[in-house]
């Protein structure tokens, strides 16, 4: 795909919490990225992986991986590295990911720098265009340097289930009411007294990272800036006692009163440049109509196309807005580290390509 024959060299901040394991998990045995090296705090620099991290992924730490050094932030900073994926907190991410975009692509799962202008708030599919803000990349490189930002994870799922529907029908107004997953509040999250037989009914910031997030992700590109859709989201977000996977239960205004039966195939036949692209880590199908009787489950189906696929179900009239539906997309891959690294495939994809026209 990429006119490189090298592999691009990578590093992971924020290796040893739980995105950063996911980017390791994801990046071991990856076609085209290295993984180079690891960062954290002070508490894990100068151990190797193995000693540093509370592993906490099915799969086993890959042995070559295990045995590398963790850094500190500051060791890294002045090296090279094609793509740097940040899993930092966002209050770390702040200072430190602008430091890195000077010399490297800087993919982050972290908040900080989200709503800032020149920085794409990607989802592979439903905005690749959005990368045109990135600043081109200067003589002699072969890929941009900049921020690239995954979205906060519910706004994943959310987005991906609309996109079809923005680009058939278009809508005004949404309203979503979440059920998600512990891990989405990283290590170690809420405790089990909390959560177990209990449904938190607030996430602090989540409501108001979906209703700014969704506008701007799926508005357009106008002179090197985003102009957000214009669209009203009324977002009430709640934590329940599921691991992985974030549930949405929404209702839109759908223009147009389209047939449910158009609406459903819009989701089956969704397709878009990932795929176009055979992006490594892209799913067969970005959506899936699971049928009106067969709503998505986060312990059944959370897992579809590698944890990247949204699945839908449950599509039926809603008196106030129209339409409404069920959608649930997997919070720590499609929501986090598998979203991000599918950015950084379609970044360099893309970059690659121009340095060969
Ligand atoms: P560490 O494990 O050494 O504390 P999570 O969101 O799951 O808590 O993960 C946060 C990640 O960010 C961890 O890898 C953590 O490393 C790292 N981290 C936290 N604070 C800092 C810091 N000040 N500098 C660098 N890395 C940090």
């Amino acid at each position: 795909m990429t006119t490189r024959s090298e592999p691009f060299r990578v590093a992971v901040l924020g290796a040893t919490g739980a995105v950063g394991q996911r980017f390791v998990t994801l990046l071991t045995g990856h076609p085209w990225f290295e993984l180079t090296a690891l960062a954290a705090s002070e508490r894990s620099a100068g151990r190797t992986y193995r000693d540093a991290v509370s592993w906490i992924q099915t799969r086993p730490i890959d042995e070559t991986v295990a045995a590398m050094s963790v850094h500190t932030i500051d060791e890294l900073m002045d090296h090279d590295f094609d793509v740097v994926f940040s899993a930092l907190d966002a209050s770390v991410a702040r200072d430190i990911e602008p430091e890195f975009a000077r010399r490297s692509l800087v993919v982050t799962n972290a908040s900080a720098h989200r709503m800032d202008e020149g920085v794409p708030l990607l989802v592979p599919e439903v905005n690749p265009d959005h990368l045109a803000l990135l600043p081109a990349a200067e003589d002699g490189a072969d890929l941009p340097r900049g921020i690239v930002a995954n979205p906060n994870c519910s706004t994943i799922g959310l987005v991906l289930a609309l996109k079809p529907l923005a680009s058939a029908f278009g809508f005004d107004r949404i309203f979503v009411s979440t059920l998600q997953a512990v891990s989405g509040a990283g290590l170690p999250g809420v405790s089990s007294y909390q959560i177990l037989d209990n449904v938190i009914p607030w996430i602090p910031g989540e409501e108001e990272k979906l209703e700014i997030e969704t506008g701007k992700i799926l508005g357009r590109v106008r002179a090197g800036t985003i102009e957000p859709a214009e669209v009203a989201v009324s977002a009430q977000c709640n934590r329940v006692p599921v691991v992985d996977g974030h549930t949405l239960c929404v209702s839109v205004d759908l223009k147009g009163d389209p047939r449910l039966e158009d609406v459903r195939e819009a989701w089956r036949s969704f397709r878009a440049a990932p795929q176009e692209l055979g992006l490594p880590s892209a799913p067969a199908q970005p959506t899936v109509y699971l049928g009106d009787d067969a709503p998505p489950q986060a312990r059944v189906h959370r897992d579809l196309g590698r944890g990247m696929t949204t699945s839908i179900g449950r599509l039926r009239e809603c008196p106030i807005l129209g339409y409404r539906f069920v959608a649930l997309s997997h919070n720590t891959l499609r929501g986090a580290a598998g979203g991000a690294l599918l950015a950084a495939e379609l970044a360099v994809s893309r970059c690659a390509r121009r340095g060969g026209e």
